[in-house]
């Protein structure tokens, strides 16, 4: 089936099956590997990406399933004022580590902080619940956040 698309707002079209998932189209065929394959089960956040603004895992959402949707992958989010003020406090904070799992991450937190300026530190919690860490113990990827709030509130 032809997959027409926009990608990190450019439209994209080529042939899928039905098997395909949006993450290998966008790893292997679109080149935008900064989404990362870690459990190909749902379980672990790296895939995460936003399909019509909503953070999903697209190791497990059909390719096809994004026909006539918009997707932003972290590429396109480093030129989004708020994804490139997240990745910068995660820098700061000490956020990112190994870095696999930080496109998901700042992925899920753009759509958190589109919704609401000021969440709370319980909110931001249960919103990365579907992202694990294995290196930083969260702690500054919560800290990264606070202060991404607070500049967005100081600017
Ligand atoms: S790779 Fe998709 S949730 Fe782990
Ligand atoms: S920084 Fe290594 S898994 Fe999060």
């Amino acid at each position: 089936m032809e997959l027409s698309f926009t990608v990190n707002g450019r439209p994209a079209a080529l042939e899928v099956d039905a098997a395909d998932t949006l993450l290998g189209v966008l790893r292997d065929r679109l080149r935008l590997t900064g989404t990362k394959e870690g459990c190909n089960e749902g379980e672990c956040g790296a895939c995460t990406v936003l399909v019509d603004g909503l953070p999903v895992d697209s190791c497990i959402y059909a390719a096809g399933a994004a026909a006539g949707r918009s997707v932003e992958t972290v590429e396109g989010l480093s030129g989004d004022q708020l994804g490139a003020a997240l990745q910068a406090a995660f820098i700061s904070a000490g956020g990112v580590q190994c870095g696999f799992c930080t496109p998901g991450f700042i992925t899920t937190l753009v759509a958190v902080l589109r919704e609401d300026d000021k969440p709370s530190e319980d909110e931001v919690r249960r919103a990365l619940a579907g992202n694990i860490c294995r290196c930083t113990g969260y702690s500054q990827i919560v800290d990264a956040v606070a202060a991404t709030v607070a500049g967005r509130v100081a600017g």
